[in-house]
């Protein structure tokens, strides 16, 4: 918002936030956007313009609505921050004649066209923070600990907070469990090499969540075994630099597009270039999970 916003005002452009998304967009929510009053944005966990999902917009009458704000308030162009819901948003929009342009912000990274999404690595390293914290006691009472980290139905954010903590294992759903394999042998072999605690990371996405993980653990082991759920904590916080940094030169390329005349665009960032999507083809891009990064995760959890 700060990068856009600044961005915009250097081009003489005006600008106004909607306030909760499209619920806003549709009931004419908005608040002006000036230099000062996004001033110090980029330290600031959650949005000075707040969050929500709307049932209304994805009705035609909801969309129409939204649209009729738009020209009420004389907008050109809307640039929407989220995953894919805002950008099949912004397609709507854009088939009724407005342009637009999406950011792709989520804790998930799970956005196809983009290798990386604003929130991912403030959110790993919470993850990690707490993660370290947890290991304090889990050693001195020599536990195993079980801690699931968000992600939606991607395993990124967990195989990255997995490889960063050197896990014990790492449980994905883009991977069947062969709870023998993935997770009990590691344990086995941790134990054999003197190991007295153990730090499993299970993703939300994963069928039962890691209760029922801590359920196979300790049946299997008889190892005194926790379980944590890390949650909302993972989405708040002061951003790190490589959000602040990647937000803003997204904040600055989108309105650099809409300044020359395009439309219906995401940015994305392809490793270390800034390029844009069209959205339509963003939305019908798949994307997998590193399979470097789980080869690494799994030499060093040593799963054969
Ligand atoms: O998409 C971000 C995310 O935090 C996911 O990791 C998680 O599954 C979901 O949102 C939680 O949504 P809510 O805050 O609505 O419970």
């Amino acid at each position: 918002i700060w990068a856009v916003v600044r961005t915009s005002l250097h081009m003489g452009i005006e600008c106004v936030g909607i306030r909760r998304g499209y619920h806003g967009l549709i009931n004419g929510d908005f608040t002006k956007l000036t230099f000062e009053s996004v001033s110090d944005l980029s330290r600031r966990g959650g949005t000075m313009l707040y969050s929500a999902r709307s049932e209304e917009f994805k009705t035609p009458a909801g969309q129409e609505r939204a649209v009729a704000t738009c020209k009420m308030l004389g907008l050109d162009a809307l640039v929407g921050i989220g995953g894919d819901g805002t950008f099949s948003g912004l397609l709507c929009l854009a088939k009724r004649g407005l342009s637009v342009v999406g950011i792709p912000g989520t804790i998930d990274n799970d956005i196809a066209c983009s290798s990386y999404t604003i929130g991912y690595d403030t959110a790993c390293n919470t993850a990690l923070e707490s993660i370290d914290k947890l290991r304090d006691t889990m050693q001195s009472h020599e536990r195993c600990s079980v801690v699931e980290v968000m992600g939606h139905r991607a395993g990124h954010l967990a195989l990255t907070v997995g490889v960063a903590c050197g896990a014990t294992a790492v449980i994905v759903p883009e991977h069947p469990v062969d709870y023998e394999a993935d997770l009990l042998e590691p344990i086995r072999r941790a134990r054999l090499a003197g190991r007295t605690h153990f730090m499993i990371i299970v993703a939300e996405g994963v069928e039962g969540g890691a209760y029922s993980i801590g359920k196979v653990i300790e049946e299997a082991t008889a190892l005194d075994t926790r379980v944590t759920v890390l949650g909302h904590i993972q989405r708040g916080g002061s951003p790190s630099s490589r959000d602040r940094i990647t937000a803003t030169y997204m904040g600055y390329e989108a309105v650099r597009l809409l300044a020359e005349g395009k439309t219906c665009r995401v940015v994305a960032l392809q490793g270390e270039n800034y390029v844009d999507y069209d959205i339509t083809e963003a939305l019908q891009m798949t994307k997998s999970l590193d399979q470097h990064t789980y080869e690494v995760m799994r030499a060093l959890t040593g799963v054969h």
